[in-house]
């Protein structure tokens, strides 16, 4: 469905865009490029009048003009003729297809970290929920909970980990973003905490702004230069102190192949962080979406297994299929119910046959796993080459598992690469996306969900975006400040 963006939507979308280090209609397109390219504004959109936004921005209506000039001559917006011009991405001529990839336009999409479905497991778990639909047709056809298979599948797998679980401590959700949610407007909101990993996932991010409590970030440590396996981890003495001093209401990490480094965090750190967050009367909610990516096959025990007050958000995106969008909750049951009342503003439940679906899988869910581990150890070690031959100065950490490599940049340059990816054929998503506060220019995440002939193109197109930024530096220093308001 096509949008429209106010004048003062797109101001506050560009945040401080006018640096002054160039003409001011070229850092003004270069930004709204960025924020295209970012998916912060939604494709499609139509941008306020010139007039508006020249007026909006306190500006001439020629910078808007010619800004806007610029934006059309490039592809990223429609010629307009009399209406207002709408936004895209510029189609190439040679487009490059792989099935199951979303490949927008011919573009390499760095931006995402998300692999197609499980082959055919996903499928044939469709075929036979359709089977078995029938016997659900004479009831409602929803649940507030979830399906109650669904939900005891769920609880048997935390059981067979080590952690005791019922079916009335799950709630089924629409995915691990909607599970967040749901647990901040239960226990977060204005005038609240929310301890973070800093770098985070940035639709999390997004998530906690949008619930209106203030983001408490705590930086993890820098991967130790040249170093190959056993990362840095947490900095567990910043963390217990930060929730001691800052007793925020809530904190939200990714202990399990954290997104964007791929870190693991250690039973050792898990059994200090649960204590700490105790001892601050602090809700821990821990994100294990990626925890079935375990591509060194490091042995960890849920973090529920350190206190039954932790509260679990799961996900069948990263192991199965994003497209089934089944997540859950798991928490004591106290707590569960007061997720349901919340649920019940936002939802009334999942749709039938996703969740037919989705117990199958559950039921099975290490089955297509195997597949996927291989192909995602293989990409991993093929996108480190790469790195390595084509990008020397650039400083990756080898991830435990997930989906990505975050790396150390030669110089603060994220985001104006990815404002000029698109010339060369690939969609970044700019470091600054993953932290508060304008941090990590100095950084990116290159997932290896790509095949590997892709991969292998996408990186190529990396150096020659990072070869003209050398030649221009000072594109570098006019996209030197990322706007922090996203749009998910
Ligand atoms: C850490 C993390 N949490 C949540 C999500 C979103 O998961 P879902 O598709 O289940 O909403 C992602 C997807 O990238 C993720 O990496």
């Amino acid at each position: 469905m096509s949008t429209s963006l106010n004048a003062s939507a797109l101001v506050r979308l560009l945040g401080p865009w006018n640096t002054g280090a160039g003409p001011a209609y070229r850092e003004l397109a270069d930004v709204v490029r960025l924020l295209i390219m970012d998916g912060r504004i939604p494709l499609d959109a139509a941008l306020p009048s010139e007039r508006a936004l020249a007026q909006a921005l306190g500006v001439s209506r020629t910078t808007v003009t010619a800004a806007y000039a610029g934006l059309r001559e490039q592809g990223f917006l429609s010629a307009g003729q009399g209406s207002r011009g709408r936004t895209g991405i510029p189609h190439r001529t040679v487009p490059v297809s792989s099935p199951g990839v979303a490949v927008p336009d011919g573009i390499l999409d760095l931006a995402h970290a998300s692999l197609p479905a499980t082959g055919e497991v996903v499928h044939r778990a469709f075929a036979d929920a359709l089977k078995n639909l029938p016997a659900l047709l004479p009831g409602f056809g929803y649940d507030a909970l979830g399906f109650p298979p669904l939900r005891e599948a769920i609880a048997e797998r935390y059981t067979a980990a080590g952690v005791p679980t019922t079916a009335g401590q799950i709630l089924v959700t629409s995915g691990a973003q909607h599970a967040l949610n749901i647990v901040l407007q239960t226990i977060a909101g204005r005038n609240h905490k929310v301890l973070v990993d800093h770098p985070t996932y940035p639709n999390a991010l997004d998530a906690i702004r949008a619930s209106g409590s203030r983001v408490v970030p705590v930086p993890l440590p820098p991967a130790p230069v040249g170093v190959a396996d056993a990362g840095p981890g947490w900095d567990m003495d910043l963390l217990e102190a930060t929730l001691q001093e800052q007793r925020p209401a809530m904190a939200y990490l990714v202990p399990d192949f954290h997104n964007p480094t791929g870190r693991l965090m250690s039973d050792l750190q898990r059994r200090r962080l649960a204590r700490a967050a105790a001892a601050a009367g602090t809700v821990l909610v821990v994100d294990e979406t990626l925890r079935a990516l375990n591509l060194d096959g490091g042995t960890t025990s849920p973090l529920a297994a350190f206190s039954p007050a932790v509260v679990s958000i799961g996900s069948l995106s990263k192991s199965h299929w994003a497209g089934l969008r089944t997540g859950w909750i798991r928490a004591e049951e106290g707590l569960l119910g007061r997720f349901i009342a919340t649920r019940t503003t936002m939802d009334l439940g999942g749709a039938a046959v996703e969740q037919l679906a989705a117990t199958g899988l559950v039921r099975s869910f290490d089955q297509p796993l195997g597949a996927r581990l291989a192909l995602l150890r293989e990409n991993r070690a093929f996108l480190l080459d790469l790195l390595a031959e084509h990008l020397p100065g650039w400083q990756p950490e080898r991830p435990a598992g997930g989906l990505a490599v975050w790396s150390r940049l030669p110089a603060a340059s994220s985001t104006a690469l990815t404002v000029i990816a698109p010339e060369f054929g690939i969609r970044l998503a700019a470091g600054p996306r993953f932290g508060a506060g304008g941090a990590f220019e100095q950084y990116m995440r290159v997932p290896f969900t790509l095949p590997p002939a892709q991969l292998s193109t996408a990186v190529l197109a990396l150096r020659a975006a990072q070869d003209r930024l050398d030649a221009a530096p000072q594109l570098r220093r006019t996209l030197k400040h990322a706007p922090d308001v996203a749009i998910a």
